[in-house]
């Protein structure tokens, strides 16, 4: 039971979906402050110095990021003063009250050239400013030396949020045609997934126990299995909902190479992550990507049909 626990970026994906998963979790805290951006911007070293010092939580929770891969190659002072510094600030903040962080990072901390699925011991090499910037906030959080979890996932999207799941049902309300990339494979992870499986593992947090974990669905798939699951799944659910159909079909998705769509930021050709550390050392399970996605197409607001 916490007595008070701070919690950033409640617009982003995951702390959205933290704020509502929290709110049907009531006997795990006291108080929850949801903070935005307006509320407190982490480039900002002397504003979370100062809202720590004055929440005063027992627990803090991260899940806020600079998350625009691509703007991060051209802006990298901002990517790391969030990225980097901030998670810091706030665990040196968390430390001086005896306090508690969770923090997330992200699958581009490796380099993608593993055969087979990355353990968290694996070796990090980051290809892109953004992976940099993660690794460096790990880092930094490891040094102040607090209780903290710091749970690495991927290719994260849910029913809210700009995400590749609400992109691929405009794109294909839009167009009969999609070109999607399929050389890299990963794991979709829905937002919910996460929020439910760090609201279950903050109820088994024991002690001063410390780590990186692996936090993503099970199964993997590539960007191209997953817009053609989008388009068959939002298929079969149309008639029941009564949703926009599709333009596109599944026939007409095409099979892109990494090389046919030049990003500014180079993304790992293999995202697999090894959840067994989690599920060793946590009672969880976490739905395979599939069971997910079906899960927020359920939960689509009417608004995005
Ligand atoms: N998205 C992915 O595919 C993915 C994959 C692997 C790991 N991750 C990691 O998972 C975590 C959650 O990601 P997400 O998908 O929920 O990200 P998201 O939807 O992009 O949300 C990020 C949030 O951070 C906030 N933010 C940005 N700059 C800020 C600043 N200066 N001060 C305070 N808040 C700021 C944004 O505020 P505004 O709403 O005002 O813009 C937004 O609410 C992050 O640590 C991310 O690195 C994400």
């Amino acid at each position: 039971m916490y007595n008070k626990i701070l919690l950033t970026g409640i617009n982003g994906q995951v702390g959205h979906e933290l704020q509502r998963v929290f709110s049907e979790h009531h006997a795990l805290f006291g108080e929850l402050v949801c903070l935005d951006r307006n509320q407190l911007d982490l480039s900002d070293q002397q504003a979370i110095r100062d809202v720590v010092q004055t929440i005063k939580p027992d627990l803090i929770i991260n899940p806020a990021a600079y998350t625009a891969v691509d703007n991060a190659e051209t802006e990298p002072e901002l990517a790391y003063a969030i990225n980097a510094v901030a998670p810091g600030v706030l665990a040196a903040e968390a430390a001086k009250l005896g306090a508690r962080l969770i923090h997330f990072s992200t699958d581009y901390v490796y380099a993608g050239n593993k055969v087979g699925l990355y353990v968290e011991d694996d070796a990090t090499a980051p290809l892109s400013v953004y992976g940099k910037s993660k690794l460096a906030g790990e880092e930094a959080i490891r040094s102040v030396g607090l209780p903290h979890l710091i749970f690495r996932t991927s290719w994260v999207y849910g029913a809210y949020g700009k995400n590749f799941l609400n992109t691929i049902l405009r794109l294909a309300k839009e167009r009969d045609q999609l070109r999607i990339v399929a050389d890299q494979v990963g794991a979709p992870t829905s937002s919910y997934s996460i929020a439910d499986t760090v609201v279950n593992v903050l109820d088994q947090w024991q002690g001063d126990a410390s780590g990186i974990y692996h936090l993503v669905n099970a199964g993997y798939t590539t960007w191209h299995g997953f817009a053609i699951a989008i388009v068959e799944e939002y298929s079969r659910l149309e008639a029941v909902k009564g949703w926009q159909p599709l333009k596109a079909q599944v026939e007409n998705i095409q099979a892109i190479t990494t090389a046919d769509y030049p990003t500014p930021a180079v993304r790992p050709a293999n995202s697999r992550l090894d959840c067994s550390r989690l599920l060793r050392d946590f009672s969880i399970s976490i739905p395979d990507w599939r069971e997910a996605l079906i899960a927020e197409l359920q939960a689509l607001p009417l608004a995005n049909n």
